[in-house]
């Protein structure tokens, strides 16, 4: 367990990394095409490369997170919190397997079909869906557990 002063360093600091994340979730948006018009191949690449590149962000942060003993702080602080965050860090492993199955899947050379580059895409916003929601749930714990209030991991939800 940590001490109070470090978490609350902690707290800013996850707070600019869930910001950074959000970043390149967008940035990987955008490069997206328009499913409909588009059948070549040239968004492939540089998304596998932008997906692989945040995979492996996000796993670092993971482990910060995993390890870094602010959450048992954020229970001890307030022991309320302690289901949500066992369930905030039980979601990691699926998080990973998400990106996981769209990395492997942009990997395939049959994914430069329309129908099969319309299908990651969606795979891609239901992941940064469901990354928002575990953000927010973990910004939530924390919040809790320390009695602070920080600020939102999105301002805007549109991805
Ligand atoms: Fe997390
Ligand atoms: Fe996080």
């Amino acid at each position: 367990m940590k001490d109070f002063e470090v978490c609350r360093t902690y707290l800013t600091h996850v707070t600019a990394e869930h910001k950074r994340l959000d970043k390149l979730l967008r940035q990987i948006v955008a490069l997206m095409p328009n499913w409909e018009e588009t059948t070549s191949g040239n968004w492939r690449e540089p998304m596998l490369e932008r997906v692989s590149q945040l995979r492996v962000e996000l796993a670092h942060h993971f482990v910060q997170e995993e390890e870094g003993g602010c959450m048992e702080e954020a229970i001890a602080q307030n022991p309320l919190v302690g289901r949500d965050a066992d369930r905030a860090l039980h979601e990691h492993p699926g998080l990973l397997r998400q990106l996981d199955g769209i990395i492997a899947k942009l990997a395939d050379e049959r994914a430069a079909t329309p129908e099969a580059a319309r299908q990651i895409g969606q795979e891609f916003r239901q992941f940064a869906a469901d990354l928002h929601q575990h953000e927010q749930a973990e910004r939530a714990v924390l919040e809790s557990g320390f009695g602070v209030s920080f600020e939102a991991y999105l301002d805007s939800p549109t991805l």
